[in-house]
């Protein structure tokens, strides 16, 4: 998979993807991420990406030149052009399965006010991670990227992600590591009995339980 972020602000993601399992997924080639700063697509003078708003208004607005030109510079016909905005639809973990079977993926972060509505009508989808407002679309790129690079085949073990929180709407089931007894705290028996169809059960009902007293709303789709 190719993953395109566009930003006016490329250092923010120095130190993200050069870690831990991203990192590894990279050396593994199983995906490769690139920065762009749309800035340098300017052809404005100064490089200006921002204008101030039509109708007045506070703040200044990234304008479509250097967005439309950086995307159709990078896009073919595999690619996905997806724009972070509080106004997108709320990513969920099932976004993450279906965008971890594309062959091309390229975020646009907005930035500072907000972006001109015609940058819209480049991108086939629009996404929220929460309904709260980050100062832009960078940090959500890092989070949709971290949540669908894990999925890629071979880059965690299939089993790690096949009982991941939010699968079939319920969370995931507690787990335990050794000691046995920890400050008093017991791993429930049922976890030290070899009964695989028991801890499989239990398994499932704990999960069931955790989504009912913490995410009802799972349970009710
Ligand atoms: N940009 C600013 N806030 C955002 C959010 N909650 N999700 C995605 N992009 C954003």
């Amino acid at each position: 998979m190719k993953i395109d972020i566009l930003t006016l602000f490329p250092e923010m993601f120095e130190n993200v993807f050069s870690s831990s399992i991203i990192k590894r997924a990279i050396n593994q080639k199983k995906v490769q991420i690139k920065i762009h700063n749309f800035r340098d697509y300017s052809k404005d003078p100064h490089h200006k990406v921002d204008d101030t708003p039509y109708g007045g208004g506070a703040g200044m607005v990234l304008t479509c030149q250097p967005i439309f030109d950086c995307v159709e510079s990078l896009k073919t016909k595999d690619s996905k052009v997806i724009l972070l905005t509080p106004d997108g639809i709320p990513y969920k973990q099932g976004t993450a399965y279906n965008l971890s079977k594309e062959k091309h993926l390229i975020f646009i972060c907005g930035h500072y006010e907000g972006f001109d509505e015609r940058i819209r009508s480049l991108c086939d989808l629009q996404l929220s991670i929460g309904d709260y407002v980050l100062t832009g679309g960078e940090l959500a790129s890092m989070v949709i990227t971290d949540s669908i690079v894990r999925l890629l085949p071979g880059v965690i073990e299939e089993e790690s992600h096949k009982n991941d929180s939010f699968n079939n709407n319920l969370l995931d089931y507690p787990t335990y590591t050794k000691p046995r007894n920890f400050r008093g705290m017991e791993v429930p028996e049922v976890l030290l009995s070899g009964n695989h169809k028991r801890i499989e059960e239990y398994r499932r009902l704990e999960s069931i339980k955790k989504t009912q007293n913490r995410r009802p709303d799972l349970l009710e789709k």
